[in-house]
């Protein structure tokens, strides 16, 4: 990772946004990387079951990254997407009322505890001190982006030129407020969303 040729340039990997950056940072505080990998191995029963193998690249952003070591759940590398916004917060919520065999634990305080953020533009700062190449640009508007991603009302044109493909809109079924479920869903949401593989899949001979 400190060599410049082991990370292949990737389209489509871009920084968190910084509503992203918020949920992964309860996604550490939770320890929810105990249970769960972040890691697709180049292995044909991996692959049919997760998705395209992860890329070095895809990780390069992280600090630090999510690679995991344990799965007593399943690998969460490509989760984004595969489910809705509804479902995850009732699976957070109550695991067992979506998946009755499941022994995941319940984060339903989530949806009850605002984010306690004064000013996010500092941690840009942090991650861009270690290389994440947030622009100026970026660190000036964090504030703003980061309530309007979580706002369905909002105009959230800066943002999604700024962080292309992100997810927009209220994930948590609240609008009053923007509460850690919704960082949270917002970066779940965006996992393994961001790299088309339909051109690496076609360049490399798969599908
Ligand atoms: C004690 C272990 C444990 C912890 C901690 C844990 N999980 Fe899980 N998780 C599981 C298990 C087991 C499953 C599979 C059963 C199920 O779907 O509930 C699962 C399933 C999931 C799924 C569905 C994945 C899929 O592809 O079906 C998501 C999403 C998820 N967990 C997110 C989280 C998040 C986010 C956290 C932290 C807030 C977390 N988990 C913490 C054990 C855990």
């Amino acid at each position: 990772f400190y060599l410049d040729n082991t990370i292949e340039k990737v389209e489509g990997m871009r920084p968190y946004s910084p509503l992203e950056l918020v949920g992964r940072n309860i996604y550490m505080r939770e320890g929810c990387y105990l249970c769960h990998s972040q890691m697709i191995r180049p292995f044909r029963d991996e692959v049919e079951r997760y998705g395209h193998y992860s890329l070095a690249a895809e990780s390069m952003y992280d600090h630090p990254f999510q690679w995991g070591s344990k799965r007593t759940g399943p690998d969460l590398a490509r989760v984004g997407d595969r489910y809705s916004n509804a479902w995850h917060v009732a699976h957070l919520t109550d695991p067992r009322s979506v998946v009755p065999e499941s022994i995941m634990p319940s984060y339903g305080f989530l949806k009850d505890t605002p984010i306690d953020v004064k000013d996010f533009s500092t941690h840009l700062v942090a991650n861009r001190l270690v290389a994440v190449p947030y622009t100026d640009d970026m660190i000036v508007h964090a504030n703003a982006d980061l309530a309007a991603q979580a706002d369905p009302n909002a105009d959230t044109s800066g943002l999604e030129a700024r962080y292309p493909k992100a997810k927009i809109g209220d994930f948590d079924g609240n609008p009053q407020q923007v509460t850690e479920m919704d960082a949270l869903l917002a970066y779940l949401q965006m996992l393994g969303t961001l790299v088309d593989f339909k051109n690496y899949d076609e360049a490399a001979g798969y599908r």
